[in-house]
């Protein structure tokens, strides 16, 4: 089977090789997602294990497709009914090209059809459409006259882990504080400390990665756990999947903490750290008190940008301040405002270029 992770603009790298290193078979560096081969439970596996990857799609069919009608067939001939019923719901996404000169609106209603076409005729029934909890996530994607068809394995995407109780004011995505903790080239038993914690992401993200947490586990269910070809033995499977997991949990962790200014998102983080099952020490603390110890440390962080949390030439030339008292420490910053890089004025070792969201962000890491 043909499996496909879809990652974040700039994370592909880092997403090749945390399948590389969790034995994934032939992940190999692709723009938008990292494809790999292997059985079902490997898929699993992946929606347990991957940190980085958003979703884990399975691959159904890929033909070529220049028409709207060509994509029409190309779903009619998938054998739908081995995953869905017409008792079950299910929901379609689609990305066109602009090149294939159709409205994505027009494209997404043809595989509506289609699916339900070929369910109906099959059991006489069709099955409904959910857009808010589908049984069953169908992706098709469309360019250069190619059209691949997926099925989500995820369903939610992965970085609802399912340990966060709530948000900060601006809380980072989990897929993107794991992809920020492997650029910024953590060794995972170097002191950690993120000194504008929020709701806790990062060093929550950073303990499970050191006591190698599988990050699925706090998910009830995944996408594929809903679909009609899921018998009992698959569920045992995943079942005993579940417990080697958390069997391989290490004994051993760095000190990792968290500090903020604000005292209540620093008690949410806390909620969110003693939910993933860490006890993580979180204290309150401003920018300008922060002061090198004698130990190497990484200071990993996400400073407010100015778009949803405000941020002021006075906080930016605090931190700036912060990082050049701290000598020996890796320091590595999400940056989405460039007036925070001007203030501090070194010259990064590693440069990344990433998203949060909709923003355009550097991912500046420096050897202080
Ligand atoms: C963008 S948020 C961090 C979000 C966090 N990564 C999360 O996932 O929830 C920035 C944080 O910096 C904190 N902050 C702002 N000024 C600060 C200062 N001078 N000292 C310490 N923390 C500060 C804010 O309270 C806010 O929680």
């Amino acid at each position: 089977m043909e499996f496909y992770v879809t990652a974040g603009p700039g994370t592909e790298g880092v997403l090749r090789d945390e399948l590389c290193e969790l034995g994934f078979r032939s992940a190999r560096l692709n723009h938008g997602g990292i494809p790999f081969l292997g059985d079902w439970i490997d898929g699993a596996r992946a929606c347990l294990q991957s940190r980085i990857g958003q979703r884990v799609m399975l691959v159904l069919g890929r033909t070529s497709a220049r028409t709207l009608e060509d994509v029409y067939e190309a779903c009619r001939e998938v054998e739908w009914q081995e995953f869905l019923t017409p008792s079950q719901t299910f929901a379609v996404a689609t990305y066109a090209h602009e090149s294939c000169g159709e409205n994505p609106n027009m494209v997404t209603l043809k595989v509506k059809d289609a699916v339900a076409d070929q369910c109906r005729a099959v059991f006489g029934a069709r099955p409904n459409v959910d857009r808010e909890s589908p049984d069953v996530r169908i992706f098709v994607y469309w360019a250069r006259e190619r059209v691949t068809i997926y099925l989500d394995m995820s369903g939610e995407p992965l970085f609802k882990r399912g340990y966060r109780q709530s948000g900060g004011e601006a809380p980072l995505k989990e897929t993107l504080a794991a992809a920020m903790l492997r650029l910024s080239g953590w060794d995972r038993s170097t002191p950690l400390v993120d000194p504008m914690c929020g709701s806790g992401t990062l060093v929550i993200e950073a303990a499970l990665w050191a006591g190698n947490h599988a990050p699925g586990l706090w998910r009830k269910r995944f996408g594929f756990e809903r679909w009609a070809n899921f018998t009992p033995e698959m569920a045992q499977r995943m079942s005993r999947l579940r417990g080697e997991m958390r069997r391989g949990v290490a004994g051993q962790m760095p000190r990792i903490t968290g500090f903020d200014l604000d005292e209540e998102v620093l008690k949410t983080a806390q909620v969110n750290a003693q939910a993933a099952g860490l006890r993580l020490s979180f204290r309150r603390m401003p920018l300008r008190e922060l002061a090198a110890d004698g130990t190497r440390r990484l200071l990993i962080a996400n400073p407010p940008y100015g778009v949803r949390l405000d941020a002021s030439n006075q906080l930016y030339q605090e931190l700036a301040n912060a990082v050049h008292r701290l000598h020996g420490w890796r320091v590595c910053l999400l940056v989405g405002n460039p007036r925070l890089q001007q203030a501090i004025h070194l010259k990064p070792e590693a440069e990344y270029a990433l998203k949060n969201g909709s923003i355009d962000c550097k991912l500046l890491v420096y050897e202080v």
